[in-house]
C-alpha cells in the first residue's frame, strides 16, 4: 500500500523478441520480479508459450504479434499495451535476426531484412518508446546491442552492420535524453549466448553457426538488463572476454585481422554442413523457439538439436568442440 492507502500500480515492460532467448528469459525475470508484461515478436504462437510463464508467475500478461520492421505495428503494441495496462514503464528491444555467409553470398533480400529487423527495427521501437515516455511523464528504454557492434567478423556482415548500427543509434539517445529529464537509456552488449539464434539464422556460409567459447547463459543478460531498468546503464557488457577482443580490434588491427577469420572458422561455424538456409530472417519459426540453445560454456552439444536448416546434410561431419573466442558470437 503507498502512503495515500492506494495498492501501488505493478509496473509495466514491452519486451519484443519476447518468444526466444535473450527477451523470453528477460520477460520470465520481470514476471518474478512483478512487472506486467506486454510480449512481443512475430509469432502468435511463440508468444503463447511466454504469455503463460509469465501469467504462471503471478504477472499479468498480454502477448501483442508484432513485425518490429513494420513501423505501424511497432505504433500498435503500444496502444494496445496502454488501453491494458494504462501505461508503458520500461520497454526492452531484443528482437533480431541472424545471417552467416561471405557478403557477396548472402542474397541482398536477406542482408536488407536482417538490418531491416535489427536497426530499423530497433529505431521503430525506440521512437514510439521515447514518443510514449514523454506523454507519460519518462520511462526507460533497453536496447540489446552486441560484441558485434563493436568489433568485425566474417561471415555475419548483415549481422555486423546492423549491430554497429544500433549502438551508434544507442549511443546517440543517450546523448539526447540528457535534454529529457525522466527518460534514460540504456544499451546491453552480449558475447556468446546460448539460444536458439544460431540454429534459427539465414545460412549461406556452408556450415552452421554456433556461439564462440566461453557462452554465457541468457538470464545473465537479463540480469544485466534488470540492472540497467534499476540504474541506466551506458554499455553493459556481459561476456568476459568481450572487452580483451575489443582492445585488439582497436589496438593491433593487422594482428586482429590476420587471426580473426582463421579463429572464426572454427569457432563460429561448425563442422555440420548446411545448404543455403533463410533461417528465420523472413518467416519465424516458433518450434524452434526456447529460452536456451543447445550448447555448453565451453561449445559442446549438450544435446542433438534438430539442424537449423532444411538442406542440413546427413553426412555432416561431428563437431570440433572448444575453439578460441573472436570468432564473432551474436
Ligand atoms: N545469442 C547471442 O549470442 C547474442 C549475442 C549478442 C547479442 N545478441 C542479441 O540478443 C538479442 C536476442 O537474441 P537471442 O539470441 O535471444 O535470439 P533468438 O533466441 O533467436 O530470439 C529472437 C527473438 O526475436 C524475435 N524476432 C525476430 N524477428 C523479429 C521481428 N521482425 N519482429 C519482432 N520480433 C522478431 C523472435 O521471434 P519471431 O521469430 O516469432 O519474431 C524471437 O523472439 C538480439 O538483439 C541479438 O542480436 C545475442
Amino acid at each position: 500500500m503507498s502512503e495515500q492507502g492506494t495498492t501501488a500500480r505493478a509496473q509495466v515492460a514491452l519486451v519484443t523478441g519476447a518468444s526466444s532467448g535473450i527477451g523470453r528469459a528477460t520477460a520470465r525475470a520481470l514476471a518474478a520480479r512483478g512487472w506486467s508484461l506486454v510480449l512481443c515478436a512475430r509469432s502468435a504462437d511463440g508468444l503463447a508459450a511466454v504469455e503463460a510463464e509469465c501469467v504462471a508467475a503471478g504477472a499479468p500478461a498480454l502477448a501483442v504479434p508484432t513485425d518490429v520492421g513494420d513501423r505501424g505495428r511497432v505504433e500498435d503494441a503500444f496502444a494496445a499495451a496502454t488501453e491494458r495496462f494504462g501505461r508503458v514503464d520500461a520497454v526492452v528491444n531484443s528482437a533480431a535476426v541472424v545471417g552467416y555467409g561471405r557478403f557477396e553470398d548472402v542474397p541482398a533480400e536477406v542482408y536488407d531484412r536482417v538490418v531491416t529487423t535489427n536497426l530499423l527495427g530497433t529505431a521503430n521501437v525506440a521512437r514510439a518508446a521515447l514518443a510514449h515516455f514523454k506523454e507519460h511523464g519518462g520511462g526507460r528504454l533497453v536496447l540489446i546491442g552486441s560484441l558485434l557492434g563493436k568489433i568485425a567478423v566474417p561471415f555475419m556482415s548483415p549481422y555486423v552492420t546492423s549491430k554497429w548500427g544500433v549502438q551508434a543509434l544507442a549511443r546517440t539517445l543517450q546523448v539526447e535524453a540528457r535534454e529529457t529529464p525522466g527518460i534514460q537509456v540504456s544499451l546491453v552488449s552480449p558475447g556468446s549466448i546460448n539460444t536458439p539464434a544460431y540454429l534459427q539464422a539465414a545460412n549461406y556460409a556452408g556450415w552452421e553457426g554456433r556461439p564462440p567459447p566461453p557462452i554465457d547463459p541468457p538470464e545473465k543478460v537479463a540480469a544485466a538488463v534488470l540492472r540497467c531498468l534499476d540504474r541506466p546503464r551506458r554499455d553493459e557488457g556481459v561476456g568476459v572476454f568481450n572487452p580483451v577482443v575489443v582492445l585488439g580490434f582497436r589496438m593491433l588491427p593487422a594482428l586482429y585481422d590476420l587471426l580473426v577469420t582463421p579463429l572464426a572458422k572454427v569457432g563460429a561455424l561448425s563442422r555440420r554442413a548446411l545448404e543455403p538456409f533463410a533461417g528465420t530472417v523472413f518467416e519465424p519459426r516458433p518450434a524452434a523457439e526456447e529460452v536456451h540453445g543447445v550448447w555448453d560454456r565451453w561449445g559442446r552439444r549438450r544435446s542433438e538439436a534438430p539442424p537449423s536448416g532444411t538442406g542440413a546434410q546427413s553426412g555432416a561431419t561431428g563437431d570440433p568442440g572448444p575453439a578460441t573466442r573472436a570468432g564473432g558470437g551474436a
